[in-house]
C-alpha cells in the first residue's frame, strides 16, 4: 500500500517537474544552460558530461573492527568517463569513494539504489538545480536509477554527499552512506597548498557496537529522538583508533563532522594551536588560529598542520576535549594519532592571503526572515512551529530568485530537553555568518565552545547554541524550485526539523 502511494507520487512529481522546466525554458532564455532540464529516469542526450560516475547503494559487510565483519550500507563508485583520480575508494572502509571534481566541469552521476528501502543522494554544499539536489521527493526504490547532471559551480572546497530520503537520513548515514566531494579550482591551485598524499580528508563519526561488532542505532528511541544519536566511540574514515604516518612537513587536513548528532571539540593533546585555512565553502581570505576546533554535524574545517619542527618517531594525538553543554555534554574521546614516520626535505610555506571570497554586503539584503528553532511537544522539532511536508512551503518561505536576504536562526534554548545546539544547514548557495548574539542564559554553554568556532568564510551549516540568535547573509539563485533548510542533527531532521524554501522566478 505504502509502495503504491509512493510510486504514484514519484510519477506525479516527475510530470510536475517536466512542465515547470518547460515553462522556465520558454520564459528565461538566458538561463536555459544553467537549468539543464532533465527527466528523472534517463540521461539527457544534449548534456555532454566531462565526468561520468556510477554510484550504487549496496548492502555489504566490512571489517570495521579487526577480525569481524560489520553489516553496513554503503556507496560504491565507478568512473565511467574522466581522469584517473576522480573516484578514489577509501580502502578498508564503509565510506563512499572520495570524488574529486573541478569547478566548471559538467558531471553526470548515475545513482542506483540496491537497498531494501528508498534512497536518494544529496551533494551537501553544492549549488545545483532543485531536481539535482537529492530532495526526498525524488527518492528511488530498489533497482531504480536516478541520473544527476549538473555543472560544478562551487568554489574549491571540502563538500560531501549523503542520502536524504524522508525520515530515513539518520539511519542511512549511520549505516555507512557518506563520502567526500572535493572541488578544486584555479584560484586554489595557484597557491601551491599541500596536495596528493599531503592533503588528507578526515571524517569523524561516532558509532556504538554490540557484542557481535554490529552497529547499534536507536534513532527511534525516545531519548535519541529528542537529543539525537550519540555513539560511544569515534571512527575516523570508518576506522577505530585511527593512526596516520606522516612526514615532517606541512599537510592539509580536511575535517568533516559526519556524525548524526555529536559535536566535537578537537584539540592536540600537547596544546598545539590550529591554523584554519578553510570552512564549509572553501578557503578563507586569510588563515585564522584557534586553540581548539568546535565542529558541529556537517561542518567542515580545513587546517594547515606543519609537522616540520617535529622529530621522527614522535607522535601527536588528537582528541575531542570534554565539554559541558546542557544535554549534549561530551566526555573526552581519542580521535587519531599522527606519527612522524619520515624525514622530509619538502618545505611549504603558508600563504598569508588565501582567497578572494567576494562576500555580499549587508546593505544588499532586501529583507530579514526569522526562523525559530523549537521543540514540538511530543512530536519532535520544528522551524517556526512547522514540520517538514514533502512539497509544502509557506508564504514566508517563498523567495524571489536572485534576491539577497538575511536569515536569522533563533534558538531560545529553555529548560530541560530543549536546551540543545542546532547546526542549521541551508541547501543551495553558501552563506556568510554576519552576527551571533548570546543571551545571558546561554553564555555558560557557549563559553565551553566559543573559542573553537570559526564563523569566517563561506558556510552552509552554522552552529546555533541554546540561547543564541545567528544571522546569515546569502543569495538565493540561480535555480528555481524547492530547496531544503534544516537542522543537521540527523535525528532532529528526521523528526521534522526541516522545511522547504521555494525560489521563484
Ligand atoms: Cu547534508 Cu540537507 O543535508
Ligand atoms: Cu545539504
Ligand atoms: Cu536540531
Amino acid at each position: 500500500m505504502a509502495e503504491i502511494t509512493r510510486r504514484t507520487f514519484v510519477k506525479l512529481a516527475g510530470v510536475g517537474m517536466a512542465s515547470t522546466v518547460l515553462a522556465a525554458c520558454g520564459m528565461n532564455r538566458d538561463n536555459t544552460q544553467q537549468l539543464l532540464p532533465q527527466p528523472v529516469s534517463t540521461p539527457s542526450a544534449d548534456f555532454v558530461p566531462d565526468v561520468e560516475i556510477a554510484l550504487r547503494a549496496i548492502e555489504d559487510r566490512v571489517e570495521v573492527r579487526s577480525g569481524t565483519q560489520t553489516d553496513v550500507w554503503r556507496i560504491e563508485g565507478n568512473l565511467i568517463k574522466g581522469d584517473d583520480g576522480v573516484v578514489v575508494p577509501v580502502a578498508g572502509s564503509y565510506l563512499g569513494p572520495t570524488l574529486h571534481l573541478k569547478k566548471g566541469q559538467k558531471v553526470r552521476i548515475e545513482f542506483t539504489n540496491e537497498l531494501p528501502e528508498v534512497s536518494i543522494i544529496h551533494w551537501h554544499g553544492l549549488h545545483v538545480p532543485a531536481d539535482m539536489d537529492g530532495h526526498p521527493q525524488y527518492a528511488i526504490d530498489k533497482g531504480e536509477t536516478y541520473y544527476y547532471e549538473f555543472e560544478v559551480l562551487n568554489r574549491a572546497g571540502t563538500y560531501w554527499y549523503h542520502p536524504h530520503p524522508h525520515g530515513r537520513t539518520g539511519p542511512q548515514v549511520y549505516a555507512g552512506m557518506a563520502g567526500f566531494f572535493i572541488i578544486s579550482d584555479d584560484e586554489e591551485s595557484a597557491l601551491g597548498l599541500p596536495t596528493g598524499d599531503y592533503d588528507i580528508p578526515l571524517v569523524l563519526q561516532d558509532r556504538t557496537f554490540d557484542d557481535n561488532d554490529q552497529f547499534v542505532y536507536n534513532g527511534g528511541g525516545m531519548m535519541d529522538q529528542m537529543i539525537g544519536f550519540l555513539g560511544d566511540e569515534v571512527l575516523v574514515n570508518g576506522v577505530p583508533d585511527f593512526a596516520l604516518d606522516v612526514a615532517n612537513r606541512a599537510y592539509r587536513f580536511r575535517f568533516l563532522n559526519g556524525s548524526n548528532s555529536r559535536m566535537y571539540k578537537l584539540g592536540w593533546s600537547d596544546g598545539t594551536p590550529f591554523t584554519v585555512i578553510g570552512t564549509d565553502g572553501g578557503l578563507l581570505e586569510a588563515p585564522v588560529t584557534r586553540p581548539y576546533l568546535t565542529l558541529a554535524p556537517a561542518e567542515r574545517l580545513d587546517i594547515w598542520v606543519d609537522f616540520g619542527d617535529r622529530s621522527v618517531d614522535t607522535d601527536m594525538k588528537l582528541v575531542s576535549l570534554p565539554f559541558d553543554n546542557g544535554n549534549m555534554n561530551s566526555p573526552e574521546f581519542p580521535i587519531l594519532t599522527a606519527t612522524i614516520a619520515r624525514q622530509s626535505t619538502d618545505t611549504a610555506t603558508l600563504p598569508s592571503q588565501l582567497s578572494t571570497p567576494n562576500f555580499f554586503d549587508i546593505s544588499q539584503a532586501e529583507q530579514t526572515r526569522e526562523v525559530v528553532l523549537a521543540q514540538r511537544m511530543g512530536s519532535g522539532w520544528s522551524l517556526n512551529g512547522r514540520q517538514f511536508e514533502m512539497t509544502g512551503v509557506a508564504e514566508e518561505e517563498t523567495i524571489r530568485r536572485g534576491s539577497i536576504e538575511i536569515w536569522e536562526f533563533i534558538n531560545k534554548g529553555g529548560g530541560g530537553m530543549s536546551n540543545l545546539p542546532h547546526p542549521m544547514h541551508m541547501h543551495g548557495e553558501s552563506f556568510k555568518v554576519i552576527e551571533r548574539q548570546t543571551s545571558s542564559g546561554g553564555q555558560t554553554a557557549w563559553d565551553t565552545l566559543s573559542e573553537g568556532v570559526v564563523d569566517e568564510g563561506w558556510k552552509d551549516t552554522v552552529l546555533v547554541m541554546p540561547g543564541q540568535r545567528v544571522k546569515v547573509l546569502r543569495r538565493f539563485g540561480d535555480f528555481t524550485g524547492l530547496f531544503l533548510y534544516h537542522c543537521h542533527n540527523l535525528e532532529h531532521e528526521d523528526q521534522g526539523m526541516m522545511r522547504n524554501l521555494e525560489i521563484k522566478a
